[in-house]
This record gives C-alpha cells, sequence and structure tokens, in this order.
C-alpha cells in the first residue's frame, strides 16, 4: 500500500447517519448526502449511510427527497440512539435538546443548525458531548454557508479577537437594504419581503432581532471563550426604523444595518469584559458592511494579531446552510475514522457580560427645535450636562407647511460615549422646552 491511500480502521463499515428534520434545509442534505455519495467517502475514507429522517408526518409527498420512503420516521428516539452522527435541522428547544442529549449518551456526534438550542443551553449539550467523547459541531446555526465558527474555534485559536461586527440576518438586512434604495416605510417593505418570500408570515424572530441575539450569543462566546447566553444579548429589532431614519443616515453617507456587535470593553466601574448588543445602526457607506446587500450576511472580526478580517456570503436558504451541515458532517466523520475529536467548549476566560449602559458608541441625533436665540446653547448644555461630546452639529430651517411656522432641524452626531450618558442626554433632550421633537436617535458604529 503506498503511503498515499487511505487507511479505515472500520474497514468498509460505513458511518451511519440519522437527519431530525427534513423541511428546507433538512430535504437539501438529505439530497447532497446521495448525490454527493462517492465523492463524501472519498473525502472522508468511508462510506456514508443514510439510516433514518425523522419527520412530523411519514405520509407527506417528499418525492423531491431521492431516498428510500421507508427511511422516513416519526420515531426520532429511537433513530437517534441507531446513528454514528446524528444531525438535527429541526430546529427550538425541546425535543431537540431531549434527542440531542440522548444521541451522544448513545455515542453518537452531533451536527447541528440549532442556534436557538445552544444560545440557550450550550454548556449542557458540551458537557454531554464531552462525558460520551463525541464531537458538537454547529457551523450552520450562525451565517448559513459562510465558515465562521470554524475559524472562530480552530483558525483563530492563537489569536486574540477584540470585536466581532456582523450582518448576521439576511431578512432584515433584505428589509433595511430596499428601505435604502426605495424610501419606502419599514411596514411596506416587510410587506414586500414577505410577497417574495424573505421574510416569514411571523416575522417576528427576524425583525424584532431574537434570531440575530442567537447568533451574537454564539459568536461573542466563541470569540472571547465566554459563556454568553442569547438573553445575556441587548437587543433591539428594526420594526421602529422609519424612513425618515433611513434618509437621514444617507444625508450623511451612511447606510442602516441591524448589526450584532460582540466587543471586549471595560465598563465604567473599570472592570474588564464582554459587550454583546443586537441593535439598528448607522455605518458609514465606505465600511465594508456597508456594501452587505440584499439578504446576504457577512461578519467583520477583528482579532489582536490578524487584524482586520471579513467574511461575506449566503446567510440562509436550503443550499447554502445545508452546505454547512455538510462540511461539519465530513469533520466529524473524519474524526470516527481517523479517531479523535474536535475542539469542544473554550468558557475558561469566563469574562463578565457588561450591562448595554456601559458600551460606548456614537450617536446620530436629529431635533426639531424652536428657530430662536439661546436655544443651540440650550441644547449643548443638554449634551454637556451628561459629559457627551459633539462631533458635528448641521442646521437647516425648515417651514411648517400647515402651521407656516419656522423651525430649525439640528442634526448631530456625537463623540463616543456610554450608552448609559447617550441615553441620559436624549431623556434630557425630549424633556427640554426648546425641543418640538425628536425626530431620530440611531447609535453609529465602525468608525
Ligand atoms: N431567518 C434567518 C435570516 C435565517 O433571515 O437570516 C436563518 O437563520
Amino acid at each position: 500500500m503506498s503511503m498515499s491511500e487511505h487507511t479505515n480502521p472500520l474497514g468498509d463499515k460505513p458511518i451511519r447517519v440519522a437527519l431530525l428534520g427534513c423541511g428546507v434545509v433538512g430535504s437539501s442534505v438529505a439530497r447532497m448526502l446521495v448525490e454527493s455519495a462517492d465523492d463524501l467517502r472519498a473525502r472522508i475514507g468511508a462510506p456514508v449511510e443514510l439510516v433514518g429522517i425523522a419527520v412530523r408526518r411519514v405520509g407527506k409527498d417528499r418525492s423531491d427527497v431521492p431516498v428510500d420512503p421507508a427511511l422516513f420516521t416519526t420515531d426520532a428516539e429511537d433513530l437517534v440512539t441507531r446513528a454514528d452522527i446524528v444531525v438535527e435541522v429541526v430546529g427550538g428547544i425541546d425535543p431537540a435538546r431531549g434527542l440531542l442529549l440522548k444521541a451522544m449518551e448513545s455515542g453518537a456526534s452531533v451536527v447541528t443548525a440549532n442556534k436557538a438550542l445552544l444560545a440557550e443551553d450550550g454548556p449542557t449539550l458540551y458537557a454531554a458531548a464531552d462525558a460520551a467523547g463525541v464531537d458538537l459541531y454547529y457551523e450552520a446555526a450562525v451565517a448559513g454557508a459562510i465558515p465562521i465558527l470554524r475559524p472562530m474555534r480552530e483558525s483563530l485559536a492563537g489569536d486574540d479577537v477584540t470585536k466581532v461586527l456582523g450582518i448576521v440576518n439576511g431578512t432584515t438586512n433584505f428589509v433595511l437594504d430596499k428601505m435604502d434604495t426605495t424610501g419606502a416605510g419599514f411596514e411596506e417593505t416587510v410587506a414586500q419581503a414577505q410577497a417574495l418570500g424573505y421574510a416569514e408570515a411571523d416575522p417576528t424572530a427576524d425583525v424584532e432581532g431574537f434570531d440575530a441575539a442567537a447568533k451574537a450569543a454564539l459568536l461573542a462566546s466563541l470569540a472571547f471563550h465566554t459563556r454568553v447566553k442569547g438573553a445575556d444579548v441587548f437587543r433591539e429589532g428594526i420594526s421602529d426604523v422609519t424612513a425618515a431614519d433611513i434618509a437621514a443616515a444617507k444625508a450623511m453617507d451612511h447606510v442602516v444595518k441591524l448589526l450584532a456587535i460582540c466587543e471586549r470593553t471595560t465598563g465604567q466601574n473599570g472592570t474588564s469584559g464582554v459587550s454583546v448588543r443586537v441593535h439598528p445602526a448607522m455605518i458609514a457607506r465606505t465600511h465594508p458592511l456597508a456594501s452587505v446587500r440584499d439578504a446576504y450576511n457577512a461578519v467583520f472580526v477583528e482579532a489582536s494579531a490578524a487584524g482586520q478580517l471579513m467574511f461575506y456570503g449566503r446567510g440562509a436558504g436550503g443550499d447554502p446552510t445545508a452546505l454547512a451541515v455538510l462540511g461539519d458532517l465530513v469533520a466529524v466523520a473524519r474524526h470516527i475514522v481517523a479517531g479523535g475529536r474536535g475542539p469542544g467548549e473554550s468558557a475558561y476566560a469566563d469574562l463578565p457580560i457588561l450591562d448595554v449602559g456601559d458600551s460606548v458608541t456614537r450617536y446620530h441625533i436629529s431635533l426639531d427645535v424652536e428657530d430662536r436665540p439661546g436655544v443651540l446653547a440650550q441644547v449643548a448644555q443638554a449634551f454637556a450636562d451628561t459629559g457627551v461630546s459633539i462631533e458635528t452639529v448641521r442646521q437647516h430651517i425648515r417651514t411648517n407647511s400647515s402651521s407656516g411656522e419656522a423651525r430649525a432641524n439640528l442634526v448631530i452626531v456625537t463623540h463616543a460615549a456610554t450608552e448609559a450618558a447617550l441615553a441620559a442626554t436624549v431623556d434630557a433632550l425630549a424633556a427640554s422646552e426648546v425641543v418640538a421633537e425628536v425626530v431620530s436617535v440611531m447609535r453609529v458604529e465602525g468608525a
């Protein structure tokens, strides 16, 4: 035998794969497993055998999935005990959690796309993987086809990641991008996104930032070697973003994006910790993330030695997500063939998670104020009182079309300050007798 030939200690014994779920992603996984069987065998060094697909109803027409119909079963509990690798693409906390724990107790490695479960109870799953000596991989849980978790877990394992800035939800990126190009409002644009299949009938998880918050928790946990749960993430969705906000961003050559921001920072009391938040923010059109259009995702990473890195691609959809699942499946299967395991949980740094009030950002504030002497001074005083430094001020006069009354519109961009100080400034402005209306308030990131 030549030295380059693959040796397989299992002989030709197939690696048994159980699939939980056969929706958009699951059916793509099943099809790819069948269509790429020869390549997968060569890449892994052993054949892969699909031993069952757990579904809610077996009677449904699944003629588009090229597998023996006898493989479909409703008995997921039994199926997970008959596999070497269990692939879970069902989502949700339960029953997925119990099934994956049972799979690992039975000796199977797990490949999952379940961001909600990992962001809720990742340490329990990692502990079960350790106890059983199996792998837990979940590349498909964040940003679909984009390889980002493996680079975090492995390629950057020798570096110190200081910041992760991501567009990790395609639905909201599609909506904000369309609002930017058409000038339309939020409701109208979401309805358009639903009609085109980019937004769910109930878009809450996407537009309110829950999906992005779970992904931010997973990214922050890996980046900072610290356990971060979805519930630890400060979250604001995009449903309050108005056409006026988008226009205000445009006027200063910025775009509005829903950003997942994970950073190492120091709190007001000097504590070093991590800040993890998801909210809409303006970023300069020159920033690499500003060019992420439609439903695409991107993750921008800053690390001490590597500097700036950008990962870009399709964050959702059947084939792109299935591709991430298959990559994990090959990695795990190779471990089964060659022995050994992939990386387990790395949470040794155990950094405190800082309150959102400690996070540091810049604000863009648009105010309608009375046009008379002393008003600008009073507005400036509100910033001075809360210790927030003003970076730029622009003013133009606009006349109310019905009353004919002239008002000044002030657009103020601040220097970086704590979220707590900025929030106090906005409260003071809203209460000020010279401010007729706080038109829009938005964070500015990525400077
Ligand atoms: N609903 C998500 C998105 C895809 O719009 O990006 C799955 O995480």
